[in-house]
């Protein structure tokens, strides 16, 4: 199989958003408790916040965090998580049927997320409440002091506001099982109206509108058009959401998963450009894909309890994550930064334990799944500018997607260091490609010096563990650099990095 590809450093996408490298904490499982907060862990320092499983959130090298939700924040009461941790409610999580003791809220996670040097993307609960409720969240979050609850927030101890700037108005409200799900033009309305208001507290605000819970909806593009006919002028972005999962053993279909996001994307793109013409706006949206991640829904790890049983922070959704699922989490980074000039932010769903690159045991250590390795990679490494990269390689057939390119790729480069990293992915499940990476168009620009490494090519179904750090990347000795370009060669089922 051999591919060749084109990199120029004049044909740029847009740049690359440190918000593409986003994750998500929900109230749900051992995400946050026993996830980031375990107080009495020996890691824990003195709020609680597990010290080693802040590291690892270092070295992912994510940026914003999407929170409190999810399914959660569509029946979340934001004012029971804040005050003396003593006096706050236990309430019933009708999303994940457990139990909220409410003991890490709003001020924890502000606190965390400053100790962790990410920022805070703030979701709204527009299931049970609306407009006065986000109000009185932004004011407490946003707002300097002299008001009532900007006041109760220096109370409780933090002075300076969190001057969040990214705010969901709200979590897939078009899916049936949330709380408050509508119809889309009520939702609309709700989202528009409850924007406007946010707007006049703080209009630099950056607010995401619902979109569909994934591109298998039936009304999957019918609902953002009813939503935006209602909406587009009052938000920024539309929210995607989607997970990959292997069904039945087909691993050439969805080792192709990444092929499934770009048509979703491009459809997206259209679907919201047409809401914008039909309204004459001259104002382009774009897309929060603030949800995504290879996510096994079929497994007993995702089954909510029932009855009688509402436990508090259950293991829910702890997903196990081969070298395969590593692969595709690889390529589908690849896609999303192919569409930095509309997809603006992403979020890799979720952070800690629930469908996580990051596991943290109780008492015990905290170790990284095989899925943390390419994102952590594409973090550190993607800088600059995104490049149009364009691929010639064969197709390989696939029976959910049909025939999809073999070899898919992307490059970033950052001029006034001239960091150059290319990204790519060999959907083959059996055959190596030899790729060629012309490079002529850099001129006397062209880096010189190569260094590559690999996640996949064999293992693929083996799983990481606190004592096996399984998908770590593997130098990849091929990569030649001959004057003209780099000469690279991928095993089958692989995704690299060549720097
Ligand atoms: O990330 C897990 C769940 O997936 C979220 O709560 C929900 O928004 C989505 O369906």
């Amino acid at each position: 199989l051999e591919a060749q590809l084109r990199v120029d450093p004049g044909f740029t996408v847009g740049p690359v958003r440190k918000e593409l490298f986003g994750s998500f904490v929900e109230h749900l499982g051992r995400c946050v408790y026993g996830g980031i907060y375990e107080p009495g862990h020996p890691a824990a320092d003195g709020d609680g916040f597990r010290t080693d499983v802040m590291d690892l959130v270092g070295e992912l090298g994510v940026s914003d965090i999407r929170y409190p939700g999810g399914n959660f924040v569509s029946g979340y009461r934001w004012e029971d998580g804040i005050g003396a941790p003593g006096q706050r409610p236990r309430r019933l999580d009708l999303a994940w049927h457990s139990l909220e003791t409410n003991e890490f809220g709003l001020d924890e996670f502000a606190r965390w997320a400053r100790r962790t040097r990410t920022d805070p993307v703030m979701a709204v609960n527009l299931g049970t409440r609306g407009a006065q409720e986000a109000l009185d969240l932004l004011e407490y979050c946003n707002v300097s002091s002299g008001t009532r609850l900007s006041d109760q927030r220096r109370s409780n101890g933090a002075e300076a506001p969190y001057r969040i700037r990214t705010w969901c108005l709200g979590n897939e409200m078009d899916g049936p099982w949330q709380i408050g799900h509508r119809p889309p033009q009520e939702y609309g309305a709700l989202a528009a109206r409850t924007a406007r208001a946010m707007r006049m507290i703080d209009p630099d605000l950056r607010l995401v509108v619902c979109g569909s819970s994934n591109s298998a909806m039936a009304t999957f593009g019918t609902w953002e058009s009813a939503v935006l006919a209602e909406a587009y002028d009052a938000v920024d972005a539309v929210s995607a959401h989607q997970y990959y999962a292997m069904e039945g053993g087909d691993l050439a279909s969805f080792l192709a998963s990444g092929v499934d996001m770009d048509r979703m994307i491009e459809r997206l793109v259209a679907v919201i450009d047409a809401a914008g013409v039909a309204r004459g706006s001259r104002r382009r949206l774009d897309i929060a894909f603030d949800e995504w991640n290879v996510w096994y829904q079929d497994r007993a790890e995702s089954r909510v309890p029932e009855g009688d049983d509402w436990p508090v922070a259950p293991r829910l959704l702890e997903d196990r994550y081969t070298v395969a699922d590593a692969v595709v989490v690889g390529d589908l980074l690849i896609t999303l930064l192919r569409h930095a000039d509309r997809v603006a932010s992403a979020n890799l769903a979720q952070l800690v334990n629930v469908i996580a690159p990051i596991v943290a045991e109780p008492g015990g250590p905290a170790w990284r799944q095989t899925i943390f390795h390419p994102f952590a990679a594409t973090s550190r490494a993607a800088r600059g500018e995104v490049l149009r990269t364009v691929v010639r390689v064969p197709t390989i057939p696939t029976p959910r997607y049909g025939d999809v390119p073999a070899v898919d790729a992307v490059a970033t480069w950052e001029e006034k260091t001239g960091a150059l990293a290319v990204l790519l992915v060999n959907r083959s499940v059996d055959d190596e490609a030899s790729v060629r990476v012309g490079l002529n168009a850099f001129g006397d620009r062209m880096p010189t010096a190569v260094s590559a490494v690999s996640v996949g090519g064999r293992d693929l179904d083996r799983t990481a563990s606190a004592d096996a750090d399984t998908g770590r990347p593997w130098a990849n000795r091929s990569a030649q650099a001959d004057g003209e370009g780099v000469a690279v060669a991928l095993p089958p089922a692989s995704w690299s990095l060549v720097e």
